[in-house]
């Protein structure tokens, strides 16, 4: 019942967040906006922003480190790293490359996989097919962003909701029987401007004039992305979940990408999920884009809410706009 014809899935998991934490409170003082405003549109209460110096591939390499001693690998074993990452340090080299430096990864070929909030589960879907295909043995997936660095503080609408964070995972050859069952994925690029960093390539190189204008910040178009989303992320499991003829009853544990509460609320009953089936930490790291579901999945896992043999499903979307999404029966 699985749409590849290998077991692939996830044998080890880490996270690293930076212990430098910004509450509520903390951006109370920096824009026009409340404690009370935030918890209640969004569920935020506290994001991690990383120092000055920590850089999203530092961030990477911990998580990885976690993820290498969790599955009980060393760096050698590592085939290749994929880091999903809409802030990498620079355009060029590629995160892959300075994480696969500072790793000591020496066999490893690697890349930057950019979708934003799905990134990591494309990331995941990339990788299972390399593996399927006989390519690859062990594949570091990374989600890792500084989207601190990318957030206008001026602007209440967009700084309030996303934190810094980094979540790995190793996908290698599961027992037979386990590991990703079926995937989901599409994008909508007529509806791309809603989410964008308008001066961040070619088309309009970021200069400091076009900074001074806030151009090289993220601006959203919240309401239509919260349209988006609610509208997506039920839709995308049910998809993944006809492919193989799983129905949402089959499902032991959802894990979505923490952007608001309200979505994830809002998907949640779309899919007639009760609340233990479904993953929250938004609270505590806002929303770390393409860590998100990585981070969010290294917790259900090391505090025992997903046990071998559960159907656990992950979606994730975001700017694109797009969406992914992977069925797994947990190993
Ligand atoms: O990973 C994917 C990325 N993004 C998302 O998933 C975000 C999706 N969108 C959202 O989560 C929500 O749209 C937001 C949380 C961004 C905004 O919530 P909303 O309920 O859609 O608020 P809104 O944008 O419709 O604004 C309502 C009011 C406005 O004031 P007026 O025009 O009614 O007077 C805003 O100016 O709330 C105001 N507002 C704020 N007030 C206090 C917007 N941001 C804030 C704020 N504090 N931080």
């Amino acid at each position: 019942m699985s749409m590849w014809n290998k077991s692939i899935g996830i044998i080890g998991t880490g996270k690293f967040l930076p212990d430098n934490i910004v509450t509520n409170k903390d951006i109370e003082k920096m824009v026009d906006t409340s404690d009370e405003w935030i918890r209640e549109r969004t569920g935020i209460e506290e994001r991690c922003i990383a120092p000055e110096g920590l850089n999203t591939s530092d961030m990477a390499v911990e998580a990885a480190k976690a993820a290498i001693a969790d599955a009980g690998l060393s760096v050698d074993d590592i085939d290749c790293i994929i880091v999903a990452t809409m802030t990498p340090d620079m355009n060029i080299p590629s995160t892959a490359c300075l994480v696969q430096a500072k790793l000591g990864a020496d066999k490893a070929a690697g890349f930057d996989l950019h979708i934003a909030c799905s990134g990591y589960i494309y990331s995941l879907i990339t990788a299972v097919s390399y593996i399927n295909s006989g390519l690859f043995k062990n594949v570091l997936v990374i989600g890792a962003e500084i989207m601190s660095r990318v957030l206008n503080w001026k602007d209440r609408s967009t700084c309030i909701l996303f934190g810094d964070g980094a979540g790995a995972c190793i996908v290698s050859e599961v027992p037979e029987g386990y590991g990703m069952l079926s995937m989901d994925m599409g994008i909508n690029g007529g509806a791309g401007m809603n989410l964008t960093i308008p001066a961040s390539g070619v088309a309009m190189i970021p200069t400091d004039a076009r900074a001074a204008e806030g151009l090289t910040y993220l601006h959203m178009n919240g309401p239509e992305v919260y349209k988006f989303a609610v509208r997506t992320m039920g839709k995308t499991v049910i998809n993944a979940l006809d492919k193989i003829h799983l129905t949402v009853e089959d499902l032991d544990f959802f894990i979505p990408h923490q952007a608001n509460k309200r979505i994830i609320d809002s998907a949640a009953h779309r899919l007639k999920l009760p609340a233990e089936k479904v993953f929250i930490n938004l609270p505590k790291y806002g929303n770390t884009t393409a860590a998100s579901i990585a981070i969010a999945l290294d917790e259900a896992l090391h505090s025992g809410l997903i046990k071998r043999g559960d159907i656990v499903a992950m979606a994730g979307f975001g700017a694109g706009l797009s969406w992914g999404s992977l069925i797994a029966k947990w190993y």
